[in-house]
C-alpha cells in the first residue's frame, strides 16, 4: 500500500487497498503515507521530507521537493508511450465544433503558448489572469503558466467587470489572457467590454492582454495593450519546463467569502500533484487511458482539479464541454457526450442532473445512447437531494456517488472511494472521510459533538497535501478566516453530523455563502451591491430553496425615508445592479421592498428566520425580536412571491 510500482510504460502507479485499511495506515503515520504516494509524481528533486510544520498552523508539504507540473501533465506521458493517446476532447454544441488533441499535440501547443507568454515577459512567479470561456486555449494557457512556473488565476466567464477587477487588483497580473466572447445558449457574452471596464476600474498602466478572437464575435483590440492569440504565437520558440519548489504556488483561485472581497485560495504545486494523482485512482477509480469527464467550468475548482490537472496527471483523456446539460440541444446532451467519447467516469453538480430530470423525467434520452463504458457518476458542489440521486441511479443503472469538498481543499474531503472499495451508500451522506482528512464535528465550545449531533464540520490540522496552505495576500487572513475559530482545526464553514458508522452528513453552510446551481455566492456581496443604491436604507439577502438551482438569492430592501419613487422600478434597478456588478451567474431575480427587516433588539437581522419562513420550514419567533409585527408584513411579501411561508411553531 502506498508503494510505487512501475507500469509497462514506466509510469509509476500507486497500489490500492480497502478503505478502512488505507484510512488506518494513513492515521498511523500520515507522513510516511504521503511520502509513499509522492512516487505517483515525477520530481526533478524527490522530496525527503513530507511535512514542514515549523510555522504551524501554516503547514507546507514536500518542502524539499522540486518539480514541474506541466512536465507531469504532458511531457512525462509523451515520453512514456502515451504520445498518440487522445489527451483532450473539446466538444462544443454551442458552436457545433468538436476537436481532439493527442498528448503529443497538446504538449507541442502548450510549449508554444508558453514560449509566447515568455516572449511577452512572463517569468516564474508572475501572475497571469485567464478570463476565458470553455475553449481548449484556456487549458493551454493554464498549462503554459505551469510550464513557466507562472501562477495562473482563472476568472469564471459569468462574472461581471467588478468581480474581474477585484481579482486583477488583488493578484496584479503581468498578463491577461482572454477571448472575444463566450457563448451562452441565448446570447453571445462579449468579453471585450467587460475586460476594458475591469481594467478601467483597476486604473494605472494595464498589463499586456492576449485575446483569442472567436468567429462568433470579434472584439476591437486596444492598441499597445492587446495582441491576438495568433499574433502572440507567431514565429514563437517552444518553451521548456521551469523547475519550481513543491511549495511554490501553481494557481490562485478566488472564491466567495462572507463579504464582497473574494478570497484568493492559493494552491501549491507538489502537494496538489500528489493528492490529485492519488485521488483519480483512489476516489474516482480512474485508470490511465480512461476517459474522464468533469462537466463543470474551468472557472471553478472542479474545473481546475478534474477537467485539467487530475485527469492529465493520471494519463486519462479529459473532456472539455462547452454546452449545458439541457437546451444544447436537449436533455440528452450529457448522454450523447458519454456515448460518443466513451466516457468511463462522469462528474457533475446535482443541479445539472435536476435540470435533466426536469426536462426528461422518464430518462428517455438515456435509452437512446450507448453508455456501456460509463462506470460511475460523481456529484458535488452542493447538497444532493436524495430524489435526484435516486433518479440518476435508476436512470443510469450505475453507482451515483455524492462527495463533499471545497475550493479551499482542492479535492474531496468526504467520499465513497470507489477506487479503494465501494462502501454501501447511506442516503443523504457523502460517505466517509477520505484518507488524509480527520473530520470532526465540534460544538460551539470546541468539544467533539456526539455521533448524530449537528455541529461545525472541521478538519484536524494539518490538512493533507493539495489543500490550500494559505490565502494570497497573507497567512494572517488564512488563519483568521479558517484556523482561529477552533485551535488546531480547519473550519469548513459547513454544518453537519457524523453517524455511529462514521458516515458524514453535510447539511448547510454556517456563513453567508450559498450555492446556486453549483456556483458559490456570497449573500454578503449581494447585500453590499443593494446597500450602495442611493434609495436603500438597509437590506438583507438570503438563499431560498429552488427546485432547479438548489438555492437562489432573495433580497429584501428597506427604502430611505422620503423616497417616493415607484417600488417596482427600484426593485428592477437593484436586480440590474447585481447583474452588472457581480454577474448573471448570481441568478438574482427576486427582491422586494419592505417596511422593515425582522431584527433582534440588538439590531441583528434575523436572516435564518426569513429563510425558514420562505422555505416553509419550522421556525419559532425569536425571544429577542425587536418588533413582531414585521413578521406579518414579511409573510404577505413571501406569499405574494408565490412561496408558502410557514407560521411560527408555538405561535
Ligand atoms: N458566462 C457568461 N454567463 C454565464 C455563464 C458563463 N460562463 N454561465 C452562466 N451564465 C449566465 C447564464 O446565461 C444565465 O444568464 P441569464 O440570467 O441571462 O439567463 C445566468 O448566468 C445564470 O446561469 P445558471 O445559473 O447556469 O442558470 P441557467 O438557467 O442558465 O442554467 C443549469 C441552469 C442547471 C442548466 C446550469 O446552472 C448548469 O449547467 N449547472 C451546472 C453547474 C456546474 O456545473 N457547476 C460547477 C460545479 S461542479
Ligand atoms: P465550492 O468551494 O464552490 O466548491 O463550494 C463548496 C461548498 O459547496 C461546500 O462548503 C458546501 O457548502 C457545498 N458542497 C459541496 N459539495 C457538497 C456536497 N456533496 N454536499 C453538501 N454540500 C456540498
Amino acid at each position: 500500500m502506498g508503494d510505487a510500482g512501475v507500469t509497462a510504460h514506466g509510469c509509476k502507479v500507486i497500489a490500492m487497498g480497502h478503505y478502512e485499511e488505507t484510512y488506518r495506515r494513513w492515521q498511523q503515520d500520515p507522513e510516511a503515507f504521503w511520502l509513499g504516494l509522492a512516487g505517483g509524481v515525477e520530481w526533478e528533486q524527490e522530496p525527503e521530507a513530507a511535512l514542514e510544520a515549523s510555522e504551524a498552523p501554516i503547514y507546507r508539504w514536500y518542502p524539499d521537493g522540486h518539480l514541474n507540473m506541466c512536465f507531469n501533465l504532458l511531457d512525462r506521458h509523451v515520453r512514456d508511450g502515451r504520445a498518440d493517446q487522445t489527451a483532450l476532447i473539446y466538444d462544443s454544441p454551442v458552436t457545433g465544433q468538436a476537436r481532439t488533441y493527442t498528448y503529443r499535440e497538446l504538449l507541442d501547443e502548450t510549449a508554444r503558448v508558453a514560449g509566447a507568454f515568455a516572449r511577452l515577459g512572463v517569468e516564474r512567479g508572475d501572475r497571469v489572469v485567464i478570463y476565458m470561456p470553455m475553449v481548449p486555449e484556456a487549458l493551454l494557457a493554464m498549462m503554459a503558466c505551469a510550464r513557466l512556473g507562472a501562477i495562473h488565476s482563472v476568472v469564471f466567464g459569468g462574472f461581471a467587470a467588478n468581480e474581474l477587477a477585484s481579482r486583477i487588483e488583488d493578484c496584479r497580473p503581468k498578463l491577461i489572457v482572454s477571448a472575444s466572447c463566450g457563448i451562452e445558449p441565448a446570447r453571445i457574452v462579449e468579453y471585450g467590454p467587460l475586460l476594458n471596464r475591469a481594467l478601467e476600474i483597476v486604473g494605472g498602466d494595464p498589463p499586456r492582454c492576449v485575446i483569442l478572437q472567436r468567429p462568433q464575435h470579434e472584439t476591437v483590440l486596444v492598441d499597445g495593450r492587446d495582441v491576438t492569440w495568433e499574433e502572440a504565437l507567431d514565429g514563437v520558440q517552444a518553451a521548456g519546463c521551469v523547475t519550481v519548489r513543491a511549495t511554490d504556488p501553481l494557481y490562485i483561485l478566488y472564491t466567495s467569502g462572507t463579504t464582497g472581497v473574494p478570497k484568493g485560495i492559493v494552491r501549491d504545486t507538489g502537494g496538489y500533484a500528489v493528492a490529485l494523482r492519488w485521488s483519480m485512482q483512489a476516489i474516482y477509480g480512474a485508470e490511465p487511458g480512461d476517459v474522464y469527464w468533469a462537466a463543470s467550468d474551468i472557472g471553478w475548482v472542479v474545473g481546475h482539479s478534474y477537467i485539467l490537472y487530475g485527469p492529465l496527471l493520471q494519463g486519462c483523456t479529459t473532456v472539455l464541454y462547452e454546452g449545458k446539460p439541457v437546451g444544447t440541444p436537449d436533455a440528452g446532451a450529457f448522454w450523447r457526450v458519454c456515448a460518443e467519447h466513451g466516457v468511463d467516469v462522469l462528474f457533475t453538480a446535482p443541479t445539472a442532473i435536476r435540470a435533466i430530470k426536469r426536462d426528461d423525467p422518464g430518462a428517455e434520452h438515456v435509452r437512446g445512447h450507448d453508455l456501456s463504458r460509463l462506470r460511475t457518476l460523481f456529484l458535488a458542489g452542493e447538497r444532493c437531494d436524495p430524489d435526484t440521486l435516486e433518479w440518476a441511479e435508476r436512470s443510469l443503472g450505475r453507482p451515483v456517488i455524492d462527495h463533499w469538498w471545497q475550493t479551499e481543499t482542492g479535492w474531496p474531503i468526504v467520499a465513497n472511494c470507489v477506487g479503494l472499495e465501494r462502501l454501501p451508500v447511506q442516503r443523504g451522506s457523502a460517505t466517509k472521510a477520505v484518507p488524509g482528512y480527520d473530520v470532526r464535528v465540534l460544538d460551539e465550545h470546541g468539544s467533539q459533538a456526539p455521533a448524530g449531533e449537528i455541529g461545525a464540520l472541521c478538519v484536524k490540522l494539518p490538512l493533507p497535501p493539495g489543500c490550500s496552505p494559505t490565502l494570497w495576500g497573507g497567512d494572517d487572513r488564512w488563519v483568521d478566516a479558517y484556523l482561529s475559530r477552533y485551535d488546531g482545526y480547519y473550519l469548513t464553514a459547513d454544518a453537519g453530523y457524523i453517524d455511529d458508522d462514521g458516515y458524514v452528513y453535510v447539511m448547510s453552510r454556517t456563513d453567508d455563502v450559498i450555492n446556486t446551481a453549483g456556483h458559490r455566492l456570497s449573500t454578503g456581496a449581494i447585500e453590499e451591491v443593494l446597500a450602495a443604491h442611493p434609495d436603500v436604507a438597509e437590506c438583507a439577502v438570503v438563499g431560498i430553496a429552488d427546485d432547479l438551482k438548489g438555492q437562489v438569492p432573495m433580497g429584501l430592501a428597506v427604502l430611505k425615508a422620503g423616497v417616493e419613487r415607484e417600488r417596482s422600478q427600484i426593485a428592477g434597478e437593484l436586480v440590474a445592479r447585481v447583474r452588472d456588478e457581480i454577474g448573471p451567474v448570481a441568478s438574482f431575480k427576486e427582491v422586494r421592498i419592505v417596511k422593515a427587516l425582522p431584527k433582534t433588539r440588538s439590531g441583528k437581522i434575523l436572516r435564518g428566520t426569513i429563510r425558514k419562513m420562505a422555505d416553509g420550514e419550522e421556525w419559532r419567533i425569536p425571544a429577542t425580536i425587536e418588533d413582531v409585527t414585521v413578521l406579518d408584513d414579511l409573510r404577505h411579501v413571501l406569499a405574494d412571491m408565490g412561496r408558502a411561508p410557514s407560521a411560527a411553531t408555538g405561535a
